[in-house]
């Protein structure tokens, strides 16, 4: 009897199995809402702290010396064209690909922890739990994570390739 109540659950393991191979999305878990996401959009445009944008580019898909990246590097004020070129002309990738290569195989807490501990010196104590989860989850939508009914917390720890895909 035991192995009979399982069937259903094997089923539906299969089912998703065939609907992967199929080439559909298969169903990712939520972590956050689409509210944060957007607040967090918002954030990263802001000034308030140095807009993220400027620095990781307008698609936050950072700077790798490229000329064709937006704002132009020569745009930004003179402090953060010093910290840019200081560290090679480089600025990591805060969504997409080349951002699930480097956290993808972390958690949402590790991402909170750095953008806890990053924003700390520049912001007198860091950027607020919830501005922090809310760019958290831009970032993770912008890099395919989908949006459900939970919102991300500072519970919330999972493993940021379960929600994105990639590697
Ligand atoms: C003045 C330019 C500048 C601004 C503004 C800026 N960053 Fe960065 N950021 C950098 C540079 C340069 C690095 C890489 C060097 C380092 O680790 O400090 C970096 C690294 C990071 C990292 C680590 C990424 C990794 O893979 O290691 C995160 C996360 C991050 N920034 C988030 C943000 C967020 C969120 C904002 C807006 C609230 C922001 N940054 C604003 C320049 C900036």
């Amino acid at each position: 009897m035991r192995s009979l109540r399982l069937l259903p659950i094997l089923a539906l393991v299969i089912a998703g199995g065939v609907s992967t191979l199929a080439g559909q999305s298969p169903d990712r878990p939520a972590a956050f809402t689409a509210d944060q996401a957007a607040a967090g959009r918002v954030e990263v445009q802001k000034n308030s702290f140095g807009a993220c944008t400027n620095c990781h580019t307008t698609t936050l898909t950072g700077r790798h010396g490229d000329a064709a990246e937006l704002p132009p590097l020569g745009s930004l004020s003179e402090s953060d064209q010093k910290l840019i070129v200081g560290n090679g002309g480089n600025v990591p990738a805060l969504v997409g690909p080349q951002f699930i290569a480097r956290w993808g195989r972390r958690t949402t807490k590790d991402l909170n922890r750095e953008f806890q501990e990053r924003f700390a010196p520049a912001t007198g104590g860091g950027l607020a739990a919830e501005t922090r989860l809310d760019l958290i989850a831009d970032c993770l939508q912008s890099s395919g994570a989908v949006p459900g009914t939970q919102p991300l917390t500072l519970a919330t720890d999972v493993e940021i390739r379960t929600l994105t895909g990639g590697q």
